[in-house]
């Protein structure tokens, strides 16, 4: 369906082995400087509501010029009716375009969804789940788990979000709600077709979103390794779970994603109030640039 399914950044990653690296027994996980090496880096700007078809445009070719770094992927998703601007205005530019959600059916009654035929020539991404839509529009599991489905089946890489509210955390329940989200989208999946479709997944605590407070670097890496660990034991992905990226969502900017890039277990940020400010934008990747040199070197890669 859609024109192209990856960024040319992007190799699609083998089920099962890694790129220039061993495989790694079933259970291994998290913080293994073996696994995280081939993860690729990535910084995804989630516009929301903001930006019109008549400026959308202009600040995504801002946003390509200053954030020309090697080793990153970016990726832009803005409204639905400014994506053929941003389209346009990133031709060439290696930024891939992504939309903020589609419709599990390909055509029909659904007044005022977009479906994935739709996106077609318009976005090669698309965010699933996002907390806002779980909030207002009361996507369930089971929905964000068509959506899913319907992405990798035209060809839309996903960034499936999930994230636990600021009670569920203070009652000790944030594992227990974002394994219950994986379990709830992701069951019955088959990861190989996940992971050649380049799936990713974005930890956003709800309580980080849009607030200025962010989870401790810590405690997002704690909870990637939980999502990965989530992945390959309760869902039987094994050692595919260690090839899935994890971006971490809510309240990043250029001077705090530092820290969470730090984790080897975080590959990324989904970055929301911060990615319409090219200036965050460019100290944004280049740090990843940074981190995507040094875990490479770690690595071994040159
Ligand atoms: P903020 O970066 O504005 O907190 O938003 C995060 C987010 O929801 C990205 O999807």
């Amino acid at each position: 369906m859609a024109s192209q399914s990856h960024s040319p950044a992007v190799p699609s990653l083998p089920f099962g082995r890694f790129a220039n690296g061993p495989s790694v027994p079933f259970g291994a996980r998290g913080r293994s400087v073996i696994m995280h090496a081939m993860r690729p880096l990535i910084i995804a700007a989630n516009w929301k509501m903001n930006t019109t078809s008549a400026d959308a445009g202009e600040l995504a070719a801002t946003i390509a010029a200053r954030t020309e770094e090697p080793g990153v992927i970016r990726v832009i998703c803005p409204p639905f009716v400014c994506l053929s601007a941003v389209r346009d205005a990133l031709v060439g530019k290696g930024v891939a375009v992504g939309a903020q959600n589609v419709h599990h059916e390909l055509a029909g009654a659904y007044t005022g969804e977009i479906s994935a035929a739709m996106l077609d020539g318009l976005a090669t991404w698309v965010i699933l789940g996002h907390s806002e839509r779980r909030r207002d529009a009361h996507e369930t599991d089971e929905l964000i788990g068509k959506k899913l489905a319907r992405a990798i089946s035209s060809g839309l890489r996903p960034i499936l979000c999930v994230g636990e509210l600021l009670a569920e955390r203070e009652a000790g329940r944030a594992v227990e709600i974002v394994a219950d989200q994986l379990r709830g989208a992701l069951a019955g999946k088959d990861p190989e077709a996940l992971v050649g479709a380049g799936f990713v997944i974005a930890y956003e605590p709800v309580w980080a979103i849009g607030t200025g407070r962010t989870a401790s670097s810590a405690d997002a890496a704690a909870m990637a390794d939980a999502i990965r660990s989530t992945l390959a034991a309760d869902l039987g992905w094994g050692q595919a779970a260690e090839s899935v990226p994890i971006l971490y969502g809510g309240s990043v900017t250029s001077a705090n994603i530092g820290e969470f890039l730090g984790e080897p277990s975080i590959d990324g940020g989904l970055v929301g109030g911060a990615s319409l400010k090219p200036d965050e934008m460019a100290g944004m990747v280049a740090r990843a640039a940074l981190v995507a040199r040094t875990r490479a070197q770690d690595k071994g890669v040159r």
